[in-house]
């Protein structure tokens, strides 16, 4: 993919942000989430791209913009590139002014970015330090003291964010057997999964139970910054096993390596804050201006930039003032 690329998806993500951050503590995390894909399927159409929406807002019948298999971006017939969305990456964050808020998408080739099902996938996620480290069937105590012995610290020491679910309860329990530090989080294990990759976030590794779909945008995360993650489905039913299979899942309790759920090595990931959190401000209001903050990374390179864009509302392009400020 074209390096230019980087600096429009940064551009689709802050739209994202921009259009969801008005919604800010309303309690309408629907609200919220459609002012994101209003705003990130508006700017994505001024890309020249050719994409193909592979994780989206859901099947076609269910969601009417950025749904699986929506094909995206000004270019149609040219370079085809698949992308993953997440336009607003924690909607309960949102509703409820809490940290950590995000508008996320990954791009790739073509066929390189897993089709995941809309169902869950259970994930062990880590930074460059412990590569090579886990192993998702092995023991709760197997992995942490792997992961210890690896980033040279403590057991004890490390920080395990874990999504807060009755569903984890077990592993809660194993993790502080082993002794670990835990931090539990309302929502958002794509922002869990990438602080236990970055350095000076406080985290070490995420493990536990979220969405599938949020499995393969983490991934897409990792390969750039250089960590692991694995992941098996788990689907909630039957309904959802056949859902699995029919995708083409015909062993589902397979383990998903990096490479199994993001292929290859040119894939580019944007990552904007809609609420203050561990590793990105949230969007800021201040009179006709608006301040964002993204990550912007690409694998092949390995670089990482921070961008901090200062927006002038009133110099917008028009189309960018209906579909992306209207709740400015
Ligand atoms: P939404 O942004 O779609 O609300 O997802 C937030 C999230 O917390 C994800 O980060 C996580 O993977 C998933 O929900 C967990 O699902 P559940 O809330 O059903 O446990």
């Amino acid at each position: 993919m074209e390096r230019e690329l980087t600096l429009e998806f940064v551009r689709v993500t802050e739209a994202a942000a921009l259009a969801s951050a008005p919604w800010m503590g309303k309690g309408d995390k629907e609200g919220a989430d459609q002012a994101a894909v209003d705003a990130m399927r508006a700017v994505f159409d001024t890309i020249q791209i050719d994409g193909e929406v592979v994780i989206g807002e859901g099947e076609k019948d269910e969601a009417p913009m950025l749904y699986i298999g929506e094909k995206i971006g000004a270019q149609k017939g040219g370079a085809c590139i698949d992308i993953a969305v997440d336009p607003l990456e924690g909607t309960r964050l949102v509703a409820r002014g809490l940290p950590n808020a995000l508008a996320v998408i990954a791009a790739a080739e073509k066929g390189c970015l897993l089709r995941a099902p809309d169902t869950y996938m259970q994930k062990i996620a880590v930074g460059a330090r412990a590569k090579g480290c886990i192993d998702i069937k092995a023991s709760t105590r197997e992995n942490l003291e792997k992961i210890a012995e690896a980033m040279n610290m403590r057991v004890r020491d490390l920080t395990v964010i874990v999504l807060d679910r009755p569903r984890h309860d077990q592993l809660i329990a194993e993790i502080r057997e082993v002794g670990s530090r835990i931090r539990l989080i309302s929502d958002g294990d794509v922002a869990g999964g990438i602080a236990a990759a970055m350095d000076d976030t406080g985290v070490d590794v995420l493990m536990g139970i979220g969405g599938a779909p949020e499995g393969v945008l983490t991934a897409a995360a990792l390969k750039c910054l250089g960590g692991e993650i694995q992941g098996i489905l788990k689907p909630r039913n039957d309904e959802e096993i056949k859902r699995a299979r029919g995708m083409g899942f015909t062993d589902i309790d397979k383990v998903l390596t990096l490479e199994d759920l993001v292929t290859g090595d040119d894939v580019m990931f944007s990552v904007t804050g809609v609420t203050d959190g561990d590793m990105l401000e949230g969007v800021r209001f201040s009179g006709d201006r608006a301040t964002t903050e993204t990550i912007i990374m690409r694998s092949k390179t390995g670089t990482i930039r921070t961008i901090k864009a200062h927006h002038l509302v009133g110099k917008k392009p028009d189309y960018f003032k209906k579909d992306v400020l209207k709740y400015f």
